[in-house]
């Protein structure tokens, strides 16, 4: 009895010793073959490559390294493989690439970062002027490597040093890097999940400056992370496309897509978590049409996903749109609000994924409530009495002008955001127009950056030069003002923003 108990316990022991010394790249693996020339294995453990856990964007920028400063060869189809390879085990959570998200895509995103407390103040002050933050905590790496940061900078930018002059630089960077080990530590290697993200979708999404979208799409996989994606989408602007294309599953979390939409190639970053998609995708420079959608499978249980517009106005009817998964039939009796104010008109099934219901809210103030159809789950909804105010997002937009066939203009899409009782009710069609900053003597920014369409997309039209008959032989750059205005029930909203049109990012894998 008691050898049989100690037998098992060995097995148990030799078993234990296995799976935690379970290799993350095996010696026929291709990290294995490309890496270990210089990056020495200890216990089988690759040096520098098992100490870092990044983005599948910040491994092709750490590869490309590899091969364009220091030799290592890298063929046709490698860094796909590497990169799939590297983000099984050394790929963010979702949770984490999730706070970094903007930066997926190589698209001109208008995030403005802030610091969130005294350390990440000290590190904004530090880090935050050759590349974003987001750069930075895209990173979980161990003490050693964050502490090593500091002699990479000297070796990869010697001018650091004279950039960041007004401090101390050396003694700077050592705190903040000591801090940076404690708040984004390695932790341990990810585990990738194996859930395929093969599947029939619905998909929803908004588009700013456009809309709405709604449509199917059926992901199919094609082996080895890969999949095959195609669908369709229709606008609230009676507009459709189709797309095709590939996409690739990182970590089995992390999915690209390149796809063509109409003729045009796009670029997708969508967090694959729980069964669904989450994410952005976008078009072609300048205007980068950029869209977020969700993407929810069809044989989900049947539910209410997306409600358009989220909010009633008192004294109005609107007709609001239900949409969701494998929604039932059902008559204005069977649909109801949480408030009693709002009076129900009808409603009508327009199919399996969408409702379509008017409604009024007969009563006054602003307030948050729910819509149920039949027994499903209760979808949110605001109630108000009125729009307060307007502002314009983004606060501050930054375009660049055109750098030539690899440095395209990147425009900026604005919006117009309107509010009630401190709650955000939702874009609304302001008309957008630029207007000039008068900053130094004879000012003539207005006149070089040109105009902004009425729906609030500025794409630049000037080039990256000097122009011979401008002040000084500027460039076609400048700072202006961007003004919206909107009327709804006898009132008018105004808002104001900024728009910078400034050169072109040559060096965008520094992001
Ligand atoms: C020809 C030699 C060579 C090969 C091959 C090589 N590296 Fe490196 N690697 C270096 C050098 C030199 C450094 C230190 C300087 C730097 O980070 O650029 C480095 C540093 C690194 C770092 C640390 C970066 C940091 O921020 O601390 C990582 C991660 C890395 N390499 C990953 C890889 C991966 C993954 C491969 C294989 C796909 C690879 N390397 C192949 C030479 C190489
Ligand atoms: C003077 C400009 C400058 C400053 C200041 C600066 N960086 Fe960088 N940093 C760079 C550049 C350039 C690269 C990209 C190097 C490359 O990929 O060739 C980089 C890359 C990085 C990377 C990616 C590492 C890798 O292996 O690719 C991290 C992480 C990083 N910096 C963190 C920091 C932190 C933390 C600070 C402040 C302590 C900082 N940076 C300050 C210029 C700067």
């Amino acid at each position: 009895m008691r050898n049989s108990f100690s037998l098992i316990l060995l097995v148990m022991i030799a078993l234990a010793g296995t799976v935690s010394g379970a290799l993350a790249f095996s010696p026929d693996s291709l990290v294995w073959k490309k890496c270990t020339g210089c990056h020495q294995p200890r216990e089988g453990k690759i040096a520098k490559v098992e100490e870092v856990r990044t983005t599948p964007e910040e491994w092709t920028v750490i590869v490309d390294r590899m091969s364009r400063l220091y030799g290592m060869e890298l063929g046709k189809g490698e860094m796909d493989r590497l990169l799939k390879e590297l983000c099984s085990t050394q790929i963010l959570s979702p949770e984490e690439l999730g706070k970094v998200s903007y930066l997926n895509l190589f698209n001109n995103p208008q995030t403005v970062e802030q610091p969130v407390g005294d350390d990440q103040g000290k590190m904004f002050t530090t880090c935050v002027r050759c590349h974003s933050a987001g750069k930075i905590l895209s990173y979980r790496m161990t003490p050693e490597r964050w502490t090593k940061l500091r002699e990479f900078h000297l070796y990869q930018v010697p001018t650091v040093l004279y950039q960041m002059r007004e401090m101390r630089w050396m003694t700077e960077s050592e705190g903040v890097l000591k801090d940076l080990a404690r708040t984004a530590p390695y932790g341990r290697a990810w585990q990738a999940p194996t859930a395929s993200a093969a599947g029939s979708y619905l998909v929803l999404g908004r588009e700013p400056g456009k809309g709405n979208y709604r449509g199917e799409a059926t992901i199919e996989s094609a082996g080895a992370g890969d999949y095959r994606v195609r669908g369709a989408v229709a606008y609230d602007d009676g507009t459709s496309e189709n797309f095709q294309g590939d996409a690739t599953l990182y970590g089995g979390h992390a999915l690209r897509s390149r796809l063509t939409a109409n003729g045009l190639p796009t670029y997708g970053a969508y967090a694959f978590v729980g069964g669904e998609l989450r994410g952005e995708q976008h078009f072609p420079a300048p205007d980068f049409r950029t869209s977020s959608s969700v993407w929810y499978p069809l044989a989900g249980k049947p539910r209410v996903l997306k409600v358009t517009p989220g909010y009633l106005l008192a004294g109005e009817t609107t007709t609001l749109r239900l949409e969701g998964v494998r929604l039932p039939a059902v008559t204005a009796g069977e649909l109801t609000f949480s408030d009693p104010s709002v009076q129900v008109i009808s409603a009508r099934r327009i199919g399996a994924g969408l409702i379509e219901v008017v409604a009024s809210y007969r009563g006054s103030g602003t307030r948050k409530a729910g819509v149920r159809v039949a027994d499903l789950a209760e979808a949110p909804v605001t109630l108000a009495g009125g729009v307060d105010s307007m502002v314009i997002a983004p606060e501050l937009g930054r375009a660049r002008v055109d750098g030539g066939k690899h440095f395209p203009a990147e425009g900026v899409q604005f919006e117009a955001l309107a509010f009630a009782g401190g709650l955000a009710l939702g874009p609304v069609p302001a008309r957008f127009k630029l207007s000039a900053q008068h900053k130094r003597p004879n000012d003539d920014d207005l006149f070089w950056v040109g105009n902004i369409m009425a729906s609030g997309k500025y794409i630049p039209i000037g080039s990256y030069g000097p122009i011979a008959s401008r002040e000084f032989h500027a460039e076609g750059t400048g700072f202006v003002d961007v003004e919206a205005e909107y009327q709804r029930g006898g009132r008018s909203y105004q808002a104001k923003a900024k728009l910078a049109v400034t050169l072109p990012d040559f060096v965008p894998r520094i992001k």
